[in-house]
């Protein structure tokens, strides 16, 4: 089968913003502990950080971290982690015993050392405004206050500016401690947003969204909240997660599901403007996405309660590859409205790097298409308008063999391009006006093994002839083709 698509740097998006390629560390299972932080280990800074851990974040090219939770925020005291007095407590969410050795301030020194951005979230599950705003204040507040003085007392004197604030995580969810309706959310997050903003006006401040698209109150819930704290938030976040569970071909389209639920929310978060009569726009936070083999968590109800326990460490296949690959494609081409993106999880839980206590660091296949779209992708996203034949899908219906997106810096040119047909290759010829030069590409194939648990991106062979650049991706493969 053929495919076509259109490079033109008339056809922007958007600015590439580096916060789409963000990443999540929460305190769950050993993305913390055994994680990112073990000290002993024969890789571990005078911090306690796994300096191999810290390379691989820094290779994989993540920008942004989000912290602490996730479902351990709603029931987490941000106190019990800064200061020497730690004290050990139960984590209802995730059942696990949370030492407190890591919080706060070993966080912001991890995030140095690992060049990322901090995105901090509160807790409005068991917790509220006032511990919000002291939160902050502890983090933010230059000195001359409780908060900002004990921070000084704990060794550190200037104040963070942490500019990107969680309110609360997937409020919507009836599994989260302190679950709230959409009307108690709405107002208890307006009126967290409200007070934070008079602590520090510079912080960008992200309002729930649904826990995913399938809840019950998807789309009524964001209505509902937005309605309450329009005014007094930035962005409104999203939740996916998806998996194969023995559909290879509907599992490699998910990425149309993606697309869909942006365009829902997108559509959802204007509604509201519309009806408020507001010229501000909303934009969004997907601050939790992968590929999760959740029908194999057998859930925590019956766990007994473990320090660092080993939760949900999927390992990941080439299809996953090219599934995240398409996930990113995805992302940048609705780059105009989606601000920030935050892989979940960084380390160990659903994570492209796992490592063994005590032991070695190593890139899951889903690194790949991540550090590579991290690498490559500058500038102004393009769209391509691609043209390919349709598949089937049970699950999404019809969906185009060909998902694709560009982006241009100056002279540099990178299209990033996923064939989605599991059994078939496809012969791409893309018009790009003005191309001189050789191009390379380099492809993960999923198509001859999906299941293969390691992947390396190879070379893929691109011919140039006049303004036209072809190639064949090959069956289930997810490409970047430059001209560098
Ligand atoms: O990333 C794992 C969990 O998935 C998070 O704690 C929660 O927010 C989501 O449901």
């Amino acid at each position: 089968p053929q495919a076509q698509l259109t490079v033109d740097r008339d056809f922007a998006i958007g600015p590439v913003n580096r916060r789409l390629f963000g990443s999540f560390v929460e305190h769950m299972g050993r993305c913390v502990y055994t994680g990112i932080y073990e000290p002993g280990h024969p890789a571990a800074d005078e911090n306690g950080f796994r300096t191999d851990v810290l390379e691989l974040a820094r290779e994989m090219g993540v920008s942004v971290v989000r912290y602490p939770g996730g479902n351990f925020v709603s029931g987490y005291r941000w106190e019990d982690g800064v200061g020497p007095d730690r004290p050990t407590r139960l984590d209802l969410a995730w059942r696990q015993i949370e030492t407190n050795k890591f919080g706060l301030n070993e966080f912001m020194t991890w995030t140095k050392a690992a060049q990322v951005e901090p995105m901090m979230a509160v807790n409005l599950g068991t917790r509220g405004l006032q511990e919000a705003c002291d939160l902050l204040e502890y983090a933010n507040h230059p000195s001359g206050t409780q908060w900002s003085d004990l921070r000084i007392k704990h060794g550190v004197t200037q104040p963070y500016d942490i500019r990107l604030w969680c309110l609360g995580n997937e409020m919507d969810g009836p599994w989260q401690i302190g679950h709230k309706s959409a009307e108690e959310y709405g107002r208890l997050a307006n009126e967290t947003a409200r007070a934070m903003r008079l602590v520090d006006p510079r912080v960008e401040l992200v309002l729930c969204g649904s826990s995913n698209s399938g809840m019950a109150t998807f789309g009524s819930w964001e209505a509902t909240v937005l309605e309450h704290a329009y005014d007094a938030v930035d962005y409104l976040s999203m939740h996916a997660y998806y998996e194969e569970n023995g559909d290879l071909p509907g599992f490699l389209c998910s990425a149309v599901d993606m697309d869909r639920f942006i365009s829902g929310v997108v559509a959802t978060a204007d509604h509201v403007a519309a009806k408020q009569r507001k010229r501000k726009q909303i934009n969004l936070s997907f601050d939790e996405w992968n590929v999760w083999n959740f029908s194999q968590f057998k859930g925590i109800a019956q766990a007994p309660f473990e320090e660092a326990p080993r939760l949900i460490e999927d390992t990941y296949t080439a299809a996953d590859a090219v599934v995240v690959g398409d996930f990113l494609i995805t992302l940048l081409r609705h780059a105009d409205r989606v601000s920030i993106a935050c892989q979940a999880q960084l380390a160990n839980i659903i994570a492209p790097i796992r490592t063994e206590p005590g032991g070695v660091a190593w890139r899951q296949t889903i690194f790949h298409p991540f550090a590579l779209t991290a690498e490559h992708a500058r500038g102004t996203v393009l769209r391509v308008e691609p043209k390919s034949p349709m598949l089937e899908t049970g699950r999404y219906g019809e969906a185009p063999a060909l998902s694709a997106v560009a982006t241009t810096d100056g002279d540099s040119l990178a299209v990033f391009a996923v064939n989605r047909s599991p059994g078939e290759a496809l012969d791409l010829s893309a018009r790009v006006p003005g191309l001189s030069g050789p191009m390379r590409a380099l492809v993960i194939e999923a198509g001859d093994d999906p299941h293969r648990v390691e992947v390396t991106p190879k070379p893929l062979d691109v011919v140039v002839d006049g303004d036209t650049l072809r190639t064949r991706l090959p069956a289930a493969s997810w490409a970047v083709i430059l001209n560098d």
